[in-house]
């Protein structure tokens, strides 16, 4: 109550006191904001009747903006507006609902007012005398995902600013566990490319990574996990860490967690789960059994500024047990002294490699209270069945091959030519992809799957309809006419 009564007595401030540099008048203010306000209602309810985007340009791009050093004060509105303008003329927009690449940023605007008031607070999120408030909010957010996740209670986590870094603070935290600097990951060909340059980040060798051999669908194989663990046990070598995917950028392939899971308790091995893209799924009925094992993993890379409707930035950690968090960053230094007093703090600064660090929880602490859970749930749902939507029809027809079958709302395939080599439907698949930026309806681009391009779909936007994905894959037949040989012509 005593803290309600402090907030709520404020002193009228003049204007004229706030002539001060780098400071705006109340009315200022409030004028810009509800332009910027203006501005990102008309760019979420425009989106789907804009290109997804160009092809950049460089040196247009470079011409068209103003590179001076700005002496001179100007017009925040105005400065606004050519923010936006050089954003919006020059961006290949990721929460495009046809935006179908990668992995796709939707977003929603409350996660975006989220981030505004964040900063606008300016909270410190790393330490407990200036932040309790977010602290526990973010304590409390990371004990939903948790709980979606079926962690157990003994878990904790924190919010970073993507799976990259959520891997890396995991992987390095399994290690200093174990003691030993010379342990050896075992990961395979479909492990995200962030996880091999952060190993070397944290000085893990590449004489310490195994790549483990994969299954038909690229899942890892348990059986040649177990082949190259007892080999490296038999060499004197000490195994340390299992890198599984839940959900592979490449086909949504998830790895046979359980089997790994029971390997790893076997042998004593850390399972880490990369699920940047697919532990979404977790919230979803139709993916269950894939996800089956993912509560058993020892720590867990979540990133929700992909399927779970985040803006950038937004990952996620989550380990088994939180003091291996604590035993791995826990940072002592004589000026945070404080930050350690009052009934039990919580000092983010302690579970991660930050220090100072924003409140990316509060974007998904608003968003899972505005919409609830189950409109997560439709929307994870909804990706999934379209995906497999798009895979009916291109089985239907006669012009493409499907590569990877549609698992976790990704699919790839590639065009059918009769007569032609494989260099020669490469060719044609990457110029498929390549047309589709340059006619701007729907991005669809490639991935590689043993070697050879493929197109790959990715369908999480939760406003792409089925008539996106029928009107996408009719304009991929078009593309594909034109970009056919006429050799090779119907
Ligand atoms: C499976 C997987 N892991 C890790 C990452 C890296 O995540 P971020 O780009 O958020 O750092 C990605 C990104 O696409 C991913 O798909």
């Amino acid at each position: 109550m005593l803290r309600i009564a402090i907030v709520t007595v404020s002193v009228p401030l003049k204007e004229e006191s706030l002539d001060v540099p780098l400071r705006l008048s109340s009315a200022n203010m409030r004028d810009l904001g509800y332009r910027a306000v203006d501005e990102v209602v008309e760019h979420l309810s425009t989106l789907r009747d804009r290109p997804v985007g160009a092809p950049p340009d460089r040196e247009e791009i470079e011409a068209f903006m103003d590179a001076a050093l700005p002496e001179e004060p100007r017009d925040a509105i105005e400065v606004m507006r050519e923010a936006v303008e050089h954003v919006r003329e020059f961006t290949v927009q990721t929460d495009h609902p046809r935006f179908l690449a990668y992995i796709p940023g939707p977003s929603t605007y409350v996660g975006a007012v989220a981030d505004f008031l964040a900063s606008g607070f300016n909270v410190f999120a790393g330490q407990w005398l200036v932040g309790s408030g977010p602290a526990i909010m973010e304590r409390i957010t990371i004990d939903w995902l948790r709980a979606i996740c079926g962690f157990p209670s003994t878990a904790g986590g924190l919010f970073v600013s993507g799976g990259t870094m959520a891997n890396l603070i995991a992987i390095h935290a399994a290690r200093a566990r174990s003691g030993d600097r010379s342990g050896l990951i075992y990961l395979t060909s479909q492990t995200h490319g962030s996880i091999r340059q952060s190993l070397g980040f944290i000085g893990i060798g590449e004489e310490q990574i195994r790549s483990v051999g994969t299954d038909d669908r690229l899942r890892m194989d348990p059986a040649s996990l177990r082949e190259q663990i007892a080999r490296d046990l038999a060499a004197g070598l000490r195994p340390l860490c299992v890198v599984a995917t839940a959900g592979s950028t490449n086909t949504g392939a998830v790895d046979p967690l359980d089997d790994l899971a029971d390997l790893c308790a076997e042998h004593d091995l850390w399972l880490h789960v990369d699920g940047a893209y697919g532990a979404a799924a977790a919230l979803s009925k139709s993916a269950a059994d894939l996800l089956h094992g993912l509560s058993r993993a020892d720590s867990l890379a979540l990133d929700p500024h992909k399927w779970w409707y985040q803006p950038y930035e937004a990952g996620c950690v989550l380990v088994r047990d939180e003091t291996t968090l604590i035993d791995a960053y826990s940072m002592n230094a004589e000026y945070l002294r404080e930050t350690r007093h009052g009934t039990a703090p919580l000092n983010y600064y302690d579970l991660g490699p930050q220090l100072t660090r924003g409140f990316r929880a509060l974007k998904m602490w608003m968003t899972f209270k505005t919409f609830g859970l189950d409109a997560f749930r439709q929307a994870v749902e909804h990706g999934i069945a379209l995906a497999e939507h798009a895979e009916g029809l291109l089985v239907d027809s006669d012009r493409w091959e499907v590569v990877s079958p549609a698992q976790l709302a990704i699919i790839t395939f590639r065009p059918v030519l009769a007569g032609a080599t494989p260099e020669q439907v490469d060719a044609v698949t990457r110029a498929v992809a390549a047309s589709t930026l340059q006619d701007g309806f729907a991005l669809v681009l490639t991935t590689e799957i043993e070697e050879r391009p493929v197109l790959r779909l990715c369908i999480t936007h939760p406003e792409t309809t089925a008539h996106d994905i029928e009107e996408t894959v009719a304009l991929l037949e078009r593309l594909l006419d034109d970009a056919t040989p006429p050799q090779f012509r119907r």
